[in-house]
């Protein structure tokens, strides 16, 4: 899955992204709401070496970048149902130097196109931790809803984490 919006290209990670995608994910400002958190531009090779094509019920990756001067700013996960029709899941993570620009609303509104109105996506959801201001609110400018609340569900950085599912239905992206 490749994706061309008006500013990004959202397309495989290669080789090279390893320095600029580990200078991403291990920015603590970054890394602070998620569970991967690389410890070297070397395990951020292999974690590239590792990707595939996308695969029913694994996590792929998808690298966002500007399409001027093709920098990489970001990264895109995406995780297909094992289930046909189940929900997909997907997380963002911008560099915070390219956050507050509109990029993420603008990648996650192509996924969403491609996802909902080209390949037939039934329900699609992302989850995250309710003092992730940015990213609550931008799950909420998508027009998701919120569907749950679990109290210190997940064990992430040495503490019991609050979790909160947001998701969307095909219909619900087609009447918006
Ligand atoms: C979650 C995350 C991707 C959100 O990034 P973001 O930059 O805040 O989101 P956007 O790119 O959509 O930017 C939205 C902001 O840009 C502003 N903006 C500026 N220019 C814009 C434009 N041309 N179009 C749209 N919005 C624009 C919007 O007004 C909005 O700010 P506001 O809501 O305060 O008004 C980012 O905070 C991040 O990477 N966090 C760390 C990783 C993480 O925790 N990820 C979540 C795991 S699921």
């Amino acid at each position: 899955m490749e994706l061309t919006t008006d500013r990004l290209q959202l397309d495989r990670l290669h080789p090279d992204d390893a320095a600029a995608l580990y200078a991403c994910r291990a920015d603590p400002a970054v890394a602070r709401f998620q569970g991967w958190r690389p410890g070297s531009v070397g395990e951020v090779r292999v974690f590239i070496d590792a990707q595939t094509e996308p695969v029913p019920g694994l996590w792929f990756q998808r690298a966002i970048r500007l399409r001027e001067g093709h920098a990489l700013i970001g990264d895109l996960g995406v995780c297909l149902p094992a289930t046909p029709g189940d929900s997909v899941e997907f997380g963002i993570s911008l560099a915070p130097a390219h956050q507050g620009n509109g990029y993420a609303r603008e990648a996650l509104q192509a996924l969403f196109r491609q996802g909902f109105d080209v390949l037939g996506w039934r329900r699609i959801h992302a989850s995250v931790d309710p003092r992730n201001n940015a990213c609550v609110a931008l799950l909420q400018a998508l027009g998701m809803r919120q569907e749950a609340h679990f109290r210190e569900s997940l064990w992430l950085h040495d503490e019991w984490v609050d979790d909160v599912v947001f998701a969307m239905l095909a219909r619900e992206w087609q009447a918006a």
